[in-house]
């Protein structure tokens, strides 16, 4: 008999949902006479994750035989019910054993159904959407045949030139920790056996994001202490929320590469934070040791790798050449082998695959749910809960601001390549993993005309050529600055193809590329108030266009709705309300630059050339061009009464805030706290708590953060959590850097 629990082999590929059960000594009991059953080849089998498709989406030819021969235990990039169903069917009734394979697959911000990007989506600072997202991205990826997804990607990073900025939530460990907690929960739900949940797999551990210079792969050094403040706490929340599934980085911790790095992986990972759910590793991450010049050979990387606690090996292969070997020279011990084995089959069963390996592949489900019209209202709503206003300027001798535009404005001249494209307003993983296709998306030009009466005229001229990042289609500008003097008003979109940020997306000068500036420049001549809406994955040094323009939206990478959330803000049926989750340098030369840098030796502020032992540049302001944090609305939010009481139990800290304008709006109030004197050097502010509030026009809220021990908390000395009596700081307001402070003593 091939099957270990009976299991019912549907015949066609229309199968209807079975409901799940989950029951742990069942569990256990099953995977233990699983274990015993198992060869040591079928053992390394299921350590082994095969990609259906190469580096470059080229379908590979020998999975089926793979399969077949019970060499495999994953599949990633291989979706669909008919695919999968075709290969767990293989899997099933011709391996010797009818393991069920498990697909996993980069479901980072959508499946068909594309949302904004991570990062875009994080200027939301709405975690209950952000949960909705994930939760919808997984309907649609289960029903298509997957059943782990390699998100969320909760590296913190302070690096615009990191092309895989896009992919998190930005540099604060706070906000990303809240964010990581509230995607997993998203896509695994309360019940992984659910047939609509996802496994979670938080990645990438640790402290990717510190790539040096921001070049992507490179090597970063950090010490222990940043590791803990910085690039670990989104990594506990994932913990803490239950995340199924680890990755390991492609960079190393104090020169070990993480996945041969034990202390990551078995001191840190599983004894500290009591981990117990499966670590693969990044593409090829073990066959890059030798790469990485720390292991000899195939084999010794297979070795380290293994001895190091890293359970799947994605795509190498390496392990499925080696494993065996090394067990049977007595250099590896079995036990080590049956634990990670173990923890597969585990996570297996939590999905349900033992129970009923074709759950997942309903075609009749796939049909309703992907690109369900309540996910492409979700990826409408949430993409213009992301979008950031940067700027809105009084018109000349009025009370009113450019935007919001009117829909009955006589004439709009749109202009930018980015206008029309619809691919990119995919960020990465849509895009170029082509879950998401590019046809379904909303262009800003579609969004504009549907948005406006029928008697705006609506014009578009391309402006110049955005093919990369040479200059191109200068001789375009004439007929744009045309366009734009016939016009009441110019939109003109900004900002980068979506190729240029995600993985293996780094550059050296954070510029609008091509002939972008050139464009800026031109239009900034003729005078016509310009709505410049910027589409990118990444914060760009965008001074010349704030300079320039009345109006200036960060509509981010926007997803499969795009086109029409923008509109929504633009024409006002959507007040704006994002947050920047992320600071927007003046130029390349300032980055690093993050809100919650230690304080120094020197003062850190104003620019005297006359003084020069200053915490600055000489040639430019120490501040940002926008700092975390920060985005307006077409309301204004005043804040009063910061008051902290001391009479209850824990001590809360309390404010007014009033929407002190003529639109309702939401407002994220933010909380920020400093420890007046440490063991150690410690930030200028740290965020600690936020609320979003919705107030209509002319009311006010108190608002209420209780100042909880966590909250006051830092690692001292020792490397060790600590809390102080003391002074602390208490700041609260819209965004980092306009704040009302209060002292508060803790005893
Ligand atoms: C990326 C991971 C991704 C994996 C599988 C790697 O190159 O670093 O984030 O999940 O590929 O596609």
């Amino acid at each position: 008999m091939k099957n270990i629990l009976p299991i019912i082999l549907l015949a066609s590929l229309t199968i209807s949902c079975t409901t799940k059960q989950n029951n742990s000594d069942k569990t256990m009991n099953h995977i233990d006479h699983l274990l015993s059953q198992m060869t040591l080849k079928e053992k390394i089998a299921q350590l082994n994750l095969i990609t259906a498709l190469d580096d470059y989406n080229n379908p590979l030819e020998n999975v089926e035989d793979k399969v077949r021969n019970g060499e495999v235990g994953h599949i990633l990039k291989s979706n669909g019910v008919k695919n999968n169903f075709y290969l767990q069917k293989i899997a099933i009734e011709e391996s010797r054993l009818g393991i069920p394979i498990m697909f996993q697959e980069d479901v980072i911000h959508g499946y068909k159904t594309a949302f904004p990007g991570p990062l875009a989506e994080a200027a939301s600072w709405n975690l209950e959407r952000i949960e909705q997202t994930a939760a919808a991205a997984a309907k649609e990826a289960t029903a298509s045949g997957i059943q782990l997804t390699y998100a969320p990607m909760v590296d913190i990073t302070r690096d615009p030139r990191w092309g895989r900025i896009v992919e998190g939530a930005g540099e604060d460990p706070y906000l990303g920790s809240l964010i990581a907690k509230a995607r997993v929960k998203g896509f695994q739900g309360d019940n992984l056996a659910d047939s609509s949940t996802l496994m979670a797999c938080a990645k990438h551990f640790l402290g990717y994001g510190d790539a040096m210079a921001g070049i992507d792969y490179n090597i970063g050094d950090f010490s222990e202490r940043e590791l803990r403040e910085i690039y670990l706490p989104p990594f506990k929340a994932a913990i803490e929320s239950g995340v199924g599934s680890m990755m390991v980085a492609y960079s190393a911790i104090d020169g070990v590469p993480a996945t041969a790095n034990k202390w990551l992986m078995q001191d840190l990972l599983r004894d500290e934070l009591g981990f117990d759910g499966i670590v693969i590793s990044d593409w090829r991450t073990v066959s890059n040791l030798v790469k990485t010049g720390v292991a000899t050979n195939n084999k010794d990387a297979t070795h380290q790798a293994i001895e190091a606690g890293l359970d799947i090996d994605m795509v190498s292969e390496l392990y499925v050449q080696n494993l065996e070997e090394l067990v049977n020279e007595g250099k590896v011990d079995i036990k080590l082998i049956d634990k990670a084995v173990r923890r597969v089959l585990k996570a297996k069963t939590d999905l349900g695959l033992f129970d009923d390996p074709y759950v997942y592949f309903d075609s009749v489900r796939e049909k309703k749910w992907v690109m369900h019209p309540s996910h492409l209202e979700l990826s409408r709503k949430a993409a213009r809960e992301s979008m950031v206003l940067l700027k809105n300027a009084r018109l000349s001798g009025q009370e009113k601001h450019l935007l919001p535009l009117s829909k009955s404005v006589n004439s709009i001249a749109v202009i930018g390549p980015l206008a029309t494209r619809q691919k990119d307003l995919l960020s990465w993983w849509a895009a170029n993993h082509s879950q998401a296709d590019k046809n379904d998306v909303v262009s800003l030009l579609h969004g504009i005309k549907a948005a406006v009466s029928s008697s705006t005229k609506v014009t578009y001229t391309e402006g110049i050529i955005l093919e990369g990042f040479e200059k191109k289609g200068l001789e375009l500008i004439p007929a744009a600055i045309k366009a734009a003097k016939q016009a009441d008003v110019v939109i003109l979109a900004l900002g980068e193809e979506y190729w240029m940020s995600g993985e293996g997306g780094s550059i050296s000068d954070i510029t609008l590329p091509g002939a972008q500036p050139e464009l800026v420049e031109a239009l900034a001549q003729t005078g016509k108030p310009v709505v410049a809406v910027l589409i990118n994955g990444r914060p760009f040094d965008i001074r010349k266009t704030v300079e320039s323009f009345d109006a200036v939206l960060e509509a981010w990478q926007p997803g499969t709705m795009g086109g029409y959330a923008i509109a929504d803000i633009l024409f006002g049926d959507f007040n704006p309300c994002g947050k920047l989750p992320v600071t927007f340098p003046q130029n390349t030369g300032q980055i690093p630059i993050f809100y919650n840098i230690k304080r120094g030796s020197h003062d850190f502020e104003g620019i005297d050339l006359k003084d020069r032992y200053k915490n600055n540049y000489l040639d430019i302001t120490h501040k940002p061009l926008f700092p975390f944090g920060f985005g307006l609305s077409y309301t204004t939010f005043e804040y009063s009464n910061l008051r902290v009481n001391t009479d209850t139990d824990i001590p809360t800290v309390g404010i007014k805030v009033t929407n002190s304008g003529k639109v309702d709006g939401f407002e994220v109030v933010q909380l920020y706290i400093k420890d007046i004197v440490t063991q150690v050097a410690t930030p200028h502010k740290q965020l600690k708590g936020f609320e979003r509030i919705f107030l209509k026009a002319g009311e006010s809220k108190v608002v209420t953060f209780n100042i909880t021990d966590d909250k006051l908390s830092y690692i001292g000395k020792e490397l060790k959590p600590l809390i102080e009596a003391g002074e602390f700081e208490i700041m609260v307001g819209g965004n980092s850097e306009e704040l009302l402070k209060v002292v508060y003593i803790r005893k």
